[in-house]
């Protein structure tokens, strides 16, 4: 199979270790890991990939303390307002998946300004996933499926596996590889109806020092895999 995969994810992780152990600020690791964020959005796009999904910020980093909190929301900003130039350039069209609820209103007002700008964009999809969280994203699905049936709008015996992903934040593609960097081997509540299949690559490497070569070996890896979706192998 030398496909290259229509949906990659990555579990970007590992900033804070890898500022920590250069004996800077954590805050370091995240400016860090969004300049690695630009470079592999730009390469997967010239691979072929159709949509990246990236993991920014959960429901539950909400937890950490404010300075790290402010520190991300304003490298975010940052990024979208100023330094995402390049993804735009290329034809990148970003959206979000997450709630706005809880978000400050300038991180809204940066969502929606880069999400109107990149509208027509067609080359790929980069999918930042912010104050998002899997099993909120399934609760908030199903209140819409709730919706559209006591208005009559879809009947109850219509919803199956394939059109329950028109309700989640984005309609995207099931994801194909998913890659979690720096260490942990868990799927922290990112994107767990879209995973359902997926090949799950596993690296040690921190995120910032997740280069393009890198995202090449986990497609090789990708590619080496035996993907039966529940049937056996016929030949
Ligand atoms: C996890 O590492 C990483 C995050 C919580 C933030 C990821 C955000 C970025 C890479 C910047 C995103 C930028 C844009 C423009 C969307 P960690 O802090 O949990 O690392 P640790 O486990 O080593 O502490």
């Amino acid at each position: 199979m030398n496909t290259i995969p229509n949906h990659v994810a990555i579990i970007m992780d590992g900033n804070g270790r890898w500022a920590t152990e250069r004996g800077k600020k954590r805050s370091e690791g995240h400016k860090e890991g969004a300049k690695a964020l630009e470079r592999l959005a730009l390469h997967a796009e010239k691979l072929g990939v159709k949509v990246l999904s990236v993991y920014a910020f959960s429901t539950d980093n909400f937890k950490r303390s404010k300075e790290e909190v402010d520190y991300l929301m304003n490298l975010i900003i940052y990024y979208l307002n100023n330094k995402l130039q390049t993804v735009v350039d290329r034809g990148i069209k970003i959206v979000f998946s997450g709630r706005k609820i809880g978000l400050r209103d300038d991180v809204i007002a940066a969502i929606d300004t880069i999400t109107d700008k990149t509208k027509n964009n067609d080359k790929c999809i980069l999918n930042i996933c912010l104050n998002y969280g899997a099993q909120e994203e399934i609760v908030d699905a199903s209140l819409k499926v709730a919706d559209d049936i006591s208005t009559g709008k879809l009947k109850k015996e219509d919803l199956n596996r394939d059109n329950f992903y028109k309700y989640l934040y984005q309609d995207l593609p099931p994801i194909d590889l998913l890659i979690r960097t720096g260490r942990e081997h868990r799927l922290s509540n990112f994107m767990l109806y879209q995973a359902f299949y997926a090949e799950i690559y596993f690296v040690d490497t921190y995120f910032p020092d997740f280069l393009e070569n890198n995202l090449e070996e986990a497609i090789s890896y990708y590619q080496n895999r035996d993907r039966r979706f529940g049937n056996v192998k016929t030949d």
